[in-house]
């Protein structure tokens, strides 16, 4: 019994959006058989898979519909997290989605879910993505302001959410924590964030993210050992979709 994750799928079965990078780059071709052929060969039915967001190109459900199957098609207990593209997933909808597609899928938001004796807390978080002024050399020499106060919001909003997932559990009798978001912790300026500072006020032993894809992208958080917990990388390209064992 292992818990595993992996996330940006993109898949795009029924919807034609696709990212240039997923039209172009070997990585992705066929990534679809290559996830698949990878969980089969290390998932058993007793396994579980957390997907941390970006499932879907599609616009609404019913253009989500084959991507989700394709998903119940792999093999364990999959759990989905909420990706920024994940427009099928209203979070006030959650309850509904669940409704549908359990026990296959789980959609986990403003909850937690059981793997052992740890809690897996997860939501989509966020970060400021710029946009940055770059001098000649690369280097960061501002940034748009006004967006950077936009992203404030919404990152006080995902730690509330966050936070009500840590209680939640913790109310439960929960001591232990894996940390799931879709956003990395940190952005490319900040070594610490209010994400990295509530996986050390709950102690979460682990943070998964996801997010970054393409290979300019992989560096952009924190990886390895970090003030007493690990953090990891999981999208579906940089991990060249081979799922992470997380746990035992
Ligand atoms: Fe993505
Ligand atoms: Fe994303």
């Amino acid at each position: 019994m292992s818990l595993y994750a992996i996330g940006d799928l993109h898949l795009h079965y029924q919807s034609v959006l696709k990212a240039p990078g997923q039209l172009h780059d070997r990585v992705w071709r066929n990534h679809e058989e290559k996830l698949r052929k990878n969980c089969e060969k290390l998932l058993g039915g007793r396994d579980t898979l957390v997907l941390a967001g970006d499932h879907s190109w599609g616009r609404n459900l019913a253009e989500c519909e084959a991507d989700l199957q394709y998903i119940c098609d792999l093999p364990g207990r999959k759990i989905l997290t909420r990706g920024n593209h994940d427009m099928f997933w209203d979070v006030k909808k959650t309850r509904q989605l669940n409704e549908r597609y359990q026990p296959q899928l789980t959609f986990l938001q403003d909850d937690y879910a059981v793997y052992r004796d740890y809690a897996l807390v997860a939501t989509k978080g966020f970060t400021f993505e710029g946009p940055f002024y770059l001098d000649r050399r690369g280097r960061i020499t501002g940034w748009d302001e006004e967006a950077e106060e936009h992203a404030k919001k919404l990152v006080s909003r995902e730690l509330m959410r966050l936070r009500t997932s840590f209680e939640l559990a913790k109310k439960d009798g929960c001591r232990k924590f894996i940390m799931f978001l879709h956003y990395p912790p940190t952005n490319i300026m900040e070594e610490r964030s209010g994400f990295t500072d509530m996986a050390e006020e709950y102690g979460a032993e682990q943070v998964i993210y996801a997010h970054c894809h393409g290979e300019r992208r992989f560096h952009d958080s924190i990886h390895g050992e970090y003030r007493g917990r690990s953090y990891h990388l999981v999208s579906g390209d940089y991990l060249r979709w081979k799922p992470l064992k997380i746990l035992e």
